[in-house]
């Protein structure tokens, strides 16, 4: 059977990489988390200098770009691969409210997209990917066969990434976690370059109300269907 590409776009904390993991391992496909290539130059520009307080040195993260390795590693314990930066695992590290706050102005620079929509596209060259973002769809892979938009309200999205923090002992309060979602929904949709929409052939899932189960049933059948096709 032909192996096709699977897009997967919406806002942040729309869950995802939840489910974009659950149809790759039911698939047999790769899952690329694209979101964690744009936390890892974040997490390299505050581990120099390049970010700190209130401080981005927007020139010196883009001539610092080629020194910059980042690459996906599969960790068989835990059956999905792992962002690594330069040598080091930081799939942890990358996760940090502090990352969060500043990824989104980060993601708005285009030496930043160029380079990592470059290196998406070629993991995805094969085909048999499963790839999460905010311009899959639009901009890395506009031929992909089957494209999603995920959408929730942002009071669901900051409880469930408020829990996850939690569950990280990350010292957060809840309206931290919803301030900084708004604020990184705003500059995603309304950044120049490659801005998070809806592609126009992209199917529109709300998951406020779904059980996990219920929205990978419902993706997976969207995924049988267009693979059958093929
Ligand atoms: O999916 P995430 O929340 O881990 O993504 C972190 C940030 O990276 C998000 O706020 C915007 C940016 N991003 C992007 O601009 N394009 C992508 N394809 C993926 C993420």
């Amino acid at each position: 059977m032909k192996k096709i590409t699977i897009a997967i776009d919406g806002f942040s904390s729309t869950g995802k990489s939840t489910v974009a993991k659950q149809l790759a391992k039911a698939l047999g496909y790769v899952y690329v988390d694209s979101g964690a290539m744009y936390r890892a130059v974040t997490l390299y520009a505050m581990q120099n200098g390049i970010i700190s307080n209130d401080h981005f040195d927007v020139e010196k993260l883009i001539a610092d770009l080629d020194r910059l390795k980042i690459n996906f590693k599969y960790n068989n314990a835990i059956g999905f691969a792992e962002m690594y930066l330069n040598g080091v695992n930081v799939e942890h590290d990358i996760r940090t409210l502090e990352v969060s706050q500043w990824v989104s102005q980060v993601a708005e620079i285009s030496e930043v997209r160029r380079m990592l929509v470059f290196q998406q596209q070629q993991m995805g060259k094969e085909k048999g990917v499963v790839m999460d973002g905010r311009d899959i769809g639009t901009v890395v892979f506009p031929e992909a066969e089957l494209k999603f938009f995920m959408t929730a309200s942002a009071e669901t999205r900051a409880k469930r990434r408020f829990k996850e923090l939690l569950e990280r002992n990350e010292n957060v309060s809840y309206e931290e976690v919803l301030k900084n979602v708004e604020s990184r929904d705003l500059i995603d949709s309304t950044r120049e370059d490659s801005p998070l929409k809806k592609a126009k052939d992209a199917i529109e899932i709300d998951n406020s109300s779904l059980s996990l189960e219920a929205q990978f049933e419902k993706l997976y059948a969207f995924a049988r269907e267009v693979i059958e096709k093929k």
